[in-house]
Formats: structure tokens, C-alpha cells, sequence
């Protein structure tokens, strides 16, 4: 554990002498869920392609497995699965004859891969319906099926639950979720919003107009998505001390002139009002908050307007 499979320098991809992506720095480790985060056009599949060797880049450097030479990225890349271009699916094949195909082109000897890989995604019992007859969310499996084949120890997975329902989404997650802890896969995973997927990711890289705008990990989301009070009172200092000689070890802060935060101790909320008016305070409002991943998009569709 602890190794990188994948460290990007300053990546950028112009088209047309338009910055697609602009000097992007993104690490991960083996074994974490990468979700990379944008609005439509943000930049996330020329990420993915530029990290996948699909398109050449601008400038910058692409790093696998902790190598950057021509020869080792192309050693690295075939470590990789991916689903960010439509494979070629026969619709007049059934889900196994398809995955045969895959299944030799990546030259994979044990026959029993194909069927193991589609039950793996949930598509074990389709035996004679063809593709062409799937549902949407059938071939989104069928996608992942493809990318997992050759057993590689790093997907990139371009918005794999598009389409699918809550329940299709939620099985989706599951799998990742169970790759990444019993078979230490790593995942660089796309993702419009912070939709039932996002939950699954271990790191977050929020993208907007081509570059990286935010970079946090799950304990760092949950810290700073961690509930607060907000309290406005004649008296920020008193309040303060009040507050602090009642709960002992607690973080405050002071956010403007009569206004403090608590967090942690939502639950005593009443409990806090009833302290600060007794002891002579004027409580304005006191309410509950929470800093959702969220906010910071509505912060990105603010600035766009
Ligand atoms: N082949 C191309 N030629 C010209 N411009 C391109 C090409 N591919 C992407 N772009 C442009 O690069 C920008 C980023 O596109 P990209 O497809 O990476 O975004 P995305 O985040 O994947 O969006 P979506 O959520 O819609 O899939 C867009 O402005 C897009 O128009
Ligand atoms: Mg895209």
C-alpha cells in the first residue's frame, strides 16, 4: 500500500488553442477511489484520456505505477482497464460472446474468465439475450465487464452509472467499493454530481473549466462537512467563554463581529441558548449548519454566471 498508480504534473490538453484541461496535479495512491468531479464540458474525459494514453497531450507528464518513460507507460497501460470510449459491442451477440471477444483480444488464456467477470458485474444469468436487447443499465455492466477482463490493477471509469437507477447505482458502488477492498484495485472514477457514486470515493478532485479547483479526501469532506452551531449574539467574547467553561475541549470560531460557530454539540443546541441568555447574553439566532460538498458547486455555477 502507499504507492502511487497514478501522479499527473502540470497535465494540460488544448484544442484548437483552447485549454481542455490546464496543468492538473492529481495523485493516487493503489487502492484509493478517485472520484473526479465537473459540470458537463469541465474536462473529465480529456483527463481520463490524457491519463489513459487515448489522446496525446499538450504538456505535461503522466506517471504509472510510479514510472513516466515512454516504455514503462505503455507497460502501465496495459495494467489498466477502461471505460471512457464505447468498446466495440457486437448487439447481435449475446453478453458472453462479446466478452470472448474481449476476453482474446486482451489475451486472456483462462476461458473461465469471461463468465466469472459477468457475474462479477451482475450480468451472470443473461445467457441467450442479445446485447442489442439490453436495458441501458445492462450495458453500462457490460462496459464494466469489458474494463475488468483483462484483470487490471487500475480503472478508469468515464461516468459508469449514467442512466442506471438508484438501485442500478447503488450495485454499481457496491462493486467498486468491493474491488478496491478485497482485490486492492484502484479507481479513477468520473462523476457529473455528487450523486449516489460519489459515496463510494475515498478522494475527491472537483473540476471545473479544466482545472482542479478542489482536492479532498473522505476524513478531510467528513471534518469539514461536520454539523455546527451558529450562534449571533450582543456578545461574541462572553458567549465564548460561557460556552467553553460548559463543554470544556470544543472548537469555536469566531466568523464575524457577533457571530460565533461550535461545532460538534448540535444536540445542545437548547441547551447552549438557555446557558448564554441566562448569563445575560442576547441570543439573536441560534441554528444548525453543515458544509456539504455540495456548496462548493454552488460556488462553481455561481462564479459562471
Ligand atoms: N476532440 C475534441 N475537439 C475539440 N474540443 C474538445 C474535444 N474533446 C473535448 N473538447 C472540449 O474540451 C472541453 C472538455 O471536454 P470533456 O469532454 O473533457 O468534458 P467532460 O467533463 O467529460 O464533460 P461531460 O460531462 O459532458 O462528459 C470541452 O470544452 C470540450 O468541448
Ligand atoms: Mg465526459
Amino acid at each position: 500500500m502507499g504507492e502511487y498508480v497514478l501522479r499527473t504534473k502540470e497535465l494540460s490538453k488544448k484544442y484548437e488553442g483552447v485549454y481542455a484541461i490546464e496543468n492538473i496535479n492529481v495523485e493516487i495512491k493503489q487502492g484509493q477511489i478517485y472520484g473526479l468531479i465537473g459540470l458537463n464540458g469541465a474536462g473529465k474525459s480529456t483527463f481520463m484520456r490524457a491519463v489513459a494514453g487515448l489522446i496525446a497531450l499538450s504538456s505535461g507528464e503522466v506517471e504509472l505505477f510510479g514510472k513516466s518513460t515512454a516504455k514503462a507507460l505503455r507497460h502501465g497501460r496495459e495494467r489498466i482497464g477502461q471505460s471512457i470510449e464505447t468498446p466495440a459491442v457486437y448487439p447481435a451477440m449475446t453478453a458472453e460472446q462479446n466478452l470472448e471477444i474481449q476476453r482474446k483480444i486482451g489475451k486472456v488464456a483462462d476461458k473461465k474468465t469471461s463468465q466469472e467477470t459477468l457475474e462479477l458485474v451482475g450480468l451472470g444469468d443473461t445467457e441467450k439475450k442479445k446485447v442489442k436487447d439490453f436495458s441501458l443499465g445492462m450495458r453500462q455492466r457490460l462496459a464494466l465487464a469489458i474494463a475488468l477482463i483483462t484483470k487490471p490493477e487500475f480503472l478508469i471509469l468515464d461516468e459508469p452509472v449514467n442512466g442506471l437507477d438508484p438501485l442500478g447505482i447503488i450495485e454499481i458502488r457496491e462493486l467498486i467499493r468491493r474491488l478496491a477492498q478485497e482485490q486492492g484495485l484502484t479507481f479513477l472514477v468520473s462523476s457529473h454530481l455528487l450523486d449516489e457514486l460519489a459515496q463510494v470515493a475515498t478522494h475527491y478532485g472537483i473540476i471545473d473549466k479544466g482545472r482542479l479547483v478542489k482536492q479532498i479526501s473522505q476524513e478531510e469532506l467528513a471534518y469539514e462537512s461536520r454539523q455546527y452551531i451558529k450562534i449571533t449574539t450582543d456578545d461574541s467574547r462572553k458567549a465564548a467563554l460561557l460556552i467553553k467553561e460548559k463543554l470544556g475541549e470544543t472548537e469555536i470560531k469566531e466568523t464575524a463581529k457577533n457571530e460565533l460557530c461550535v461545532y460538534g454539540h448540535t444536540e445542545k443546541t437548547g441547551k447552549i441558548n438557555t446557558l448564554l441568555v441566562t448569563n445575560g447574553v442576547t441570543v439573536e439566532n441560534i441554528s444548525v449548519f453543515q458544509q456539504r460538498l455540495e456548496d462548493y458547486f454552488v460556488n462553481l455555477t455561481e462564479s459562471r454566471k
